[in-house]
């Protein structure tokens, strides 16, 4: 068999493209900054179309470009219809549609429903409009308790920290709305039709224009129980009930709503895809893929665990079980831009306190980087062998590691502020890319960048790692190469072996990715090697190691 014989149809044509994609997460404020204002744009991600087009990626998923003033690095939107004047114009993005449609790039755009930006007019106009008004109804206003109302109306928490409940100071009642994130992210009321209808309207207007498809924020927390006394919520995200009984997240009825975005996606041909960030537990999380829903959940699970043969092993098959359990196909990530970067993740000792080790500015425990890495290569590789859609996110192509020591002044995550300094948040994983190896920003715009790149950064670059043997940026770009060749159904048989640290595992036609965990070299299972994360030693499978097989030769 040949690659030629085993290459995909014209992906574009086809409605399904979604369900093996490989998926790359732009950062837009740290990705290029084509105006040098210190802030990437939309015009920086067409300047790099021809990267992305090169590495190998199915689609482009923009993080927030709306207009915001930025409390939540974009998740606060204060526009849903438009693009930040700092980061462009609605041609501009236009101008990139069309860029990466002509390199066969698809765009998926995230939309932010559970929240606005406190800027945001309806908020403004709930502001200035009286308590129980129909402007107030888009929203989660209520009195206090206690005697003077001093009281938040109920227990619930802040995921950034604090209370999620902010007072008005002024207000006529001085009533308390709800704000599940920052305070500057007023969580809307999703009983209210006119909520409702406006999404309706904004998925319409960036499908009009071509966006492909969405990745849905915080999508488990929309349908809220706000029935009178209000009830405590057992937990943020963690150990939530299977049956929907939590007054915030994963209600039953959220799913109406997502039934009803299904036919709006559908309306369009191909039919827009969608992804949902759903933190539900893991036998809940699969109704938000469903078909007639979403189509696709993440699943976090390889984010949660360590680099270990046994804990890959049990997420990869429950995913895939609860994937097929609906038809959906199955997602996976690695790193994204809330959580420390997998090459750093991989380097610290196993049950590392991730938040205590970012707070230590990246110097309790000791990582090792080297490890670090070599790791990280072998778990990117086998994630790109599994049935089922990557999310990359920028930077890991280049084996990034976490900012793990940014000065304290330049963190811009309200957690930060939010936790009064106990808790670094998420800064260190939105460092703005290095694309060449020298200049005031390496490369990412010929100015400063908003948050300073260390000086580690021009050896990862880009530019140092171009067509450099072993790079880490050339064994994602082969990756994607053959994947694209390699790929077929959506199915993955376990090959049993002698060795307790090697998951080995096959794809339909002959493709097969080993991977050996453990920290000595074990026999290399017959067939031809095409690629591997760490150079192959006298014809053993090295530690730490992944190696992709064929049956024939390249
Ligand atoms: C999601 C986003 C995160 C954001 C939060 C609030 O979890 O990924 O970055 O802070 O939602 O919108």
């Amino acid at each position: 068999m040949t690659d030629q014989l085993l290459a995909p149809a014209d992906a574009s044509l086809d409605a399904t493209w979604w369900r093996q994609a490989c998926v790359y997460q732009i950062y837009p404020r740290s990705f290029a900054d084509s105006n040098s204002d210190g802030l990437g744009d939309i015009a920086g991600v067409t300047s790099r179309m021809g990267y992305l087009a090169a590495l190998g990626v199915d689609a482009i998923w923009l993080s927030p470009f709306y207009p915001s003033a930025l409390a939540d690095g974009g998740y606060d939107v204060a526009d849903y219809r438009n693009v930040d004047p700092q980061l462009g114009t609605l041609d501009d993005f236009d101008a990139m549609v069309a860029a990466a449609h002509n390199a066969g790039i698809k765009v998926i755009v995230d939309i932010v429903p559970n929240h606005t930006s406190d800027l945001h007019g309806w908020f403004q106009e709930a502001l200035a409009s009286e308590p129980g008004s129909a402007a107030r109804n888009r929203y989660i206003f209520r009195d206090g308790k206690g005697p003077d109302g001093a009281e938040p109306p109920a227990d619930w928490v802040s995921h950034f920290g604090g209370s999620a409940w902010t007072r008005l100071q002024g207000d006529p009642n001085e009533q308390w709305y709800l704000h599940l994130f920052a305070r500057e992210q007023p969580d809307l009321n999703w009983d209210n039709r006119e909520v409702r209808d406006d999404f309706l309207t904004t998925i319409r207007f960036w499908s009009d224009r071509g966006v492909d498809g969405f990745r849905v924020d915080v999508a488990h927390a929309l349908a809220k129980d706000l029935s009178e006394p209000l009830r405590s919520s057992v937990s943020l995200d963690s150990n939530l009930p299977l049956d929907g009984s939590d007054p915030l997240y994963d209600r039953d009825e959220v799913h109406e709503i997502y039934a009803q975005w299904r036919e709006v996606f559908n309306s369009y041909d191909p039919p827009r895809t969608a992804v949902a960030e759903a933190w539900a537990p893991a036998e809940r999380r699969m109704l938000y893929a469903r078909p007639t829903e979403l189509g696709q959940a993440f699943n976090f699970d390889l984010v949660t665990i360590g680099f270990g043969a046994d804990a890959f092993r049990t997420v990869i098959t429950t995913c895939l079980d609860e994937a097929e359990l609906t038809g959906a196909s199955s997602t996976w990530v690695l790193s994204n831009h809330d959580i420390v970067r997998h090459a750093s993740r991989f380097g610290l000792p196993a049950g590392t306190d991730l938040g205590a080790w970012l707070m230590s500015g990246g110097t309790s425990p000791t990582l090792d980087e080297e490890k670090g890495l070599r790791r990280a290569r072998a778990a990117s590789l086998l994630m790109l062998a599994l049935p089922g859609s990557a999310y990359l996110y920028q930077g890991e192509e280049l084996g990034l590691f976490e900012v793990a020591d940014l000065p304290l002044e330049a963190l811009q995550d309200p957690i930060w502020e939010r936790t009064g300094n106990e808790k670094k948040g998420r800064d260190g994983c939105r460092v703005p890319l290095p694309w060449s190896d020298s200049g005031d920003s390496l490369g990412f715009g010929t100015g400063s960048s908003w948050l300073p790149q260390p000086e580690s950064y021009a050896q990862a670059s880009v530019a140092a790692q171009d067509g450099r043997a072993n790079s880490t940026l050339e064994l994602y770009r082969e990756a994607l190469r053959l994947r694209r060749q390699l790929q077929s159904a959506e199915e993955l048989v376990w090959v049993g072996g002698e060795e307790p640290q090697v998951l080995h595992f096959a794809r339909p036609g002959g493709w097969q990715s080993v991977t050996n965990f453990g920290t000595k070299p074990v026999p290399m299972p017959p067939g031809v090697i095409r690629l591997s994360s760490s150079p192959i030693v006298d014809g053993t499978l090295p530690a730490e190691t992944t190696v992709w097989l064929t049956d024939w030769p390249a």
